[in-house]
């Protein structure tokens, strides 16, 4: 209940359909910064007063990373659906445990990949889906800031899921192998800038710059395909989604050595003005109350987290490629 729990526990008493009933925080001090907002809600140190509690069916979990597989363990065995904030553990092999538990006991555990919840990159999605942009080459996101600086995890850590999540979700497909390079100039071993590189079977390359050490402020993914290029860029307000149909035209005779460019109209999309975590928070409670699998479900939880791990493999082995296995290829 410090920096993100407090959107979180906004949104879901807001909600339709959902109730806060209890808000838990080991800070006391913490706790009674919210204490006023939410008169009708219990307000504890100790979780156990959520997992004895049995008006209550889901734990929302937005503590400090790692705790967060442990924690998820402890609410999924008490028979609670399960909210986890991203990334849903430090380990793929703990995150596979919480998705499996989630699974064999038939509860919800969804992981907050807000931005595959996002109206704008929504649309993103639907181009491609739709085959706007023809085949897809490689897509790239940005994600810089002169920003928080944190000392418990790394840029990559910290900033990656989001757009792993997103890239994993708008190719769809699971990737093959993964590098990362970065450097760590403020807080030693604490990368504050990282490249990674994520090459998917299909031959889609992704891209990713990381850092919060910037002069830019960027919150973008740029998808470019054979015949069009789309661009999300949330730091805009009226344009987050430009479709630029801009592409190389085939060489032809006429033209000798030269590639052509074509460049044709600009399209910007309508995208809904809504808060995607306010969407997140809809998507849970729905997924709680129908029992239908969310989008980010732990399944696509662990994969993201996969990706981490083996990024990290290859920031500790000097960028190297590192292959991503499943637990069902070692087999
Ligand atoms: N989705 C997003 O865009 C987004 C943005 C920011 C943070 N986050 C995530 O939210 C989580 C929290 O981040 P933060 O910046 O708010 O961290 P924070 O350190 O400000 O707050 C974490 C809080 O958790 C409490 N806590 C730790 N262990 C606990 C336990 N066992 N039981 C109860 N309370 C416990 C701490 O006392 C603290 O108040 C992280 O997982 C982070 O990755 C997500």
């Amino acid at each position: 209940m410090n920096y993100w729990g407090p959107n979180l526990a906004r949104n879901f008493a807001r909600l339709d359909g959902s109730s806060l009933s209890w808000c838990c925080d080991l800070d006391e001090a913490v706790l009674d910064r919210h204490r006023s907002a939410y008169p009708a809600t219990g307000f504890t140190t100790r979780m156990d007063d959520l997992l004895e509690d049995p008006g209550t069916d889901a734990v929302v979990i937005a503590t400090s990373v790692p705790t967060h597989a442990a924690l998820a363990k402890r609410a999924l065995e008490a028979g609670k659906h399960v909210f986890v904030e991203k990334p849903l553990a430090l380990r793929a092999a703990d995150a596979r445990e919480v998705a499996a538990i989630a699974q064999d006991r038939g509860l919800i555990c969804m992981v907050d990949h807000l931005l595959v919840y996002h109206p704008g990159l929504q649309k993103v999605k639907q181009i491609i889906d739709d085959g706007l942009l023809g085949e897809v080459f490689y897509l790239y996101g940005n994600r810089q800031n002169l920003g928080i600086v944190r000392a418990d995890e790394n840029a990559l850590w910290s900033l990656g899921p989001h757009d792993i999540s997103v890239m994993l979700w708008l190719v769809g497909e699971r990737p093959t192998e993964v590098s990362a390079s970065g450097e760590s100039y403020l807080q030693n071993g604490v990368e504050d800038v990282v490249f990674g590189r994520i090459r998917f079977p299909s031959g889609v390359l992704g891209h990713l710059h990381l850092s919060w050490l910037d002069p830019h402020k960027m919150r973008k993914m740029t998808v470019i395909g054979r015949d069009k290029m789309v661009v999300f860029d949330d730091m805009e307000t009226e344009r987050k989604v430009t479709l630029y149909d801009k592409g190389p035209v085939p060489r032809t005779e006429t033209y000798g050595e030269y590639i052509q460019v074509r460049s044709g109209d600009i399209h910007i999309p309508k995208v809904p003005g809504v808060e995607p975590l306010k969407v997140v928070c809809q998507e849970f409670t729905q997924a709680v109350r129908t029992g239908t699998p969310p989008l980010a479900d732990g399944r696509a939880g662990t994969v993201v987290v996969e990706v981490l791990e083996a990024m990290t493999e290859s920031l500790r082995s000097a960028g190297a490629p590192i292959a991503l296995t499943s637990p069902e290829d070692a087999r």
